[in-house]
């Protein structure tokens, strides 16, 4: 199917690695001209040529997200960009639990995960609206339906996320932007590679190994099935793939997908389950 992107600008924020990397090599793969956003000038640019050798426009802006100022001075490079589409795909993850976490650690999910988003959007939607057509898709997690007791602050950050996809969804009626919502499960990425690094680390230091995060004997290699077992236990029954996350990104960014507004679509592998 021709997802009709071709020519279309896009903004992904957050992609120079992880799922973001993928988000925009694969609206690429579709025609799309795509502007890189990450704080690492190498890794973006490196993003950006892979996204220039498909023939397709790519150019990188560069900035921390949470700075004052920088996601205005984003935005604005994605509107001189001639983006349309806009990917708030940029939102760390920390753990914190109930007892453990700070009010700093609370600011901190919400203003690496909320904030960004909010001021990104009301920077750019004026040259959505202008152009009459537009996307704003933002990445939330399957923490917003499944709250994570040990990931509390980004937990709820990532429940503001879907909230505020449902109000901007209104908010536009009639102008021809939709504003959706796409919440991974369970994703290997490096960030994701470097928490279970961590807790492997953490249960060898306890000399109880790890059933969850890496066999016994290869000390610091995650292991996929033991994984899925403790913490992503889903009726497909695997970890998802960046892969997964930008096929439908893409398809929310198309033409395609014009009837589709104020969702969550949840590419999860089914671990929230359904009523
Ligand atoms: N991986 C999962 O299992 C999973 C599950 C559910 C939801 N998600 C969500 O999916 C999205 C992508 O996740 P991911 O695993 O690909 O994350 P990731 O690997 O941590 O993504 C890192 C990307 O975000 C950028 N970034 C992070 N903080 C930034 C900031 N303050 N300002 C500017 N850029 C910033 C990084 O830029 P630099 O490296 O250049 O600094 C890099 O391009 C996030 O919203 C995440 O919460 C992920």
């Amino acid at each position: 199917m021709d997802l009709r992107l071709a020519g279309h600008g896009a903004l992904v924020t957050g992609s120079s690695s992880g799922i973001g990397a993928t988000i925009a090599e694969t609206l690429a793969d579709e025609g799309c001209e795509v502007l890189v956003h990450g704080r690492n000038a190498g890794a973006a640019a490196a993003v950006a040529e892979r996204i220039a050798r498909r023939g397709v426009r790519a150019e990188v802006v560069l900035g921390d997200l949470t700075e004052p100022g920088v996601a205005e001075q984003v935005a604005l490079t994605a509107r001189d960009f001639g983006a349309h589409i806009l990917v708030n795909n940029a939102g760390p993850f920390t753990e914190h639990d109930w007892e453990s976490s700070r009010p700093a650690d609370w600011r901190a999910a919400f203003e690496g995960n909320v904030l960004p988003t909010v001021r990104v959007s009301q920077t750019l939607l004026p040259s959505l609206r202008a152009h009459g057509w537009g996307r704003v898709i933002t990445i939330g997690s399957r923490a917003v339906r499944t709250p994570l007791p040990n990931m509390v602050t980004y937990s709820a950050a990532k429940a503001a996320v879907v909230n505020m996809t449902t109000s901007l969804a209104r908010h536009l009626a009639g102008s021809g932007v939709t504003a959706n919502c796409v919440s991974p499960g369970v994703i290997v990425t490096p960030s994701m590679y470097r928490m279970w690094q961590e807790r492997t680390a953490a249960d060898d230091g306890r000399g109880n190994g790890s059933d969850a995060a890496g066999e016994p004997g290869e000390p610091g290699e995650p292991d996929e099935a033991g994984i899925v077992a403790q913490y992503a236990p889903n009726p497909v029954g695997r970890l998802g793939r960046p892969e997964d996350i930008a096929s439908a990104v893409a398809y929310l960014a198309s033409p395609r997908a014009d009837y589709v507004n104020g969702i969550e679509l949840r590419v999860d592998g089914g671990i929230t389950g359904t009523p």
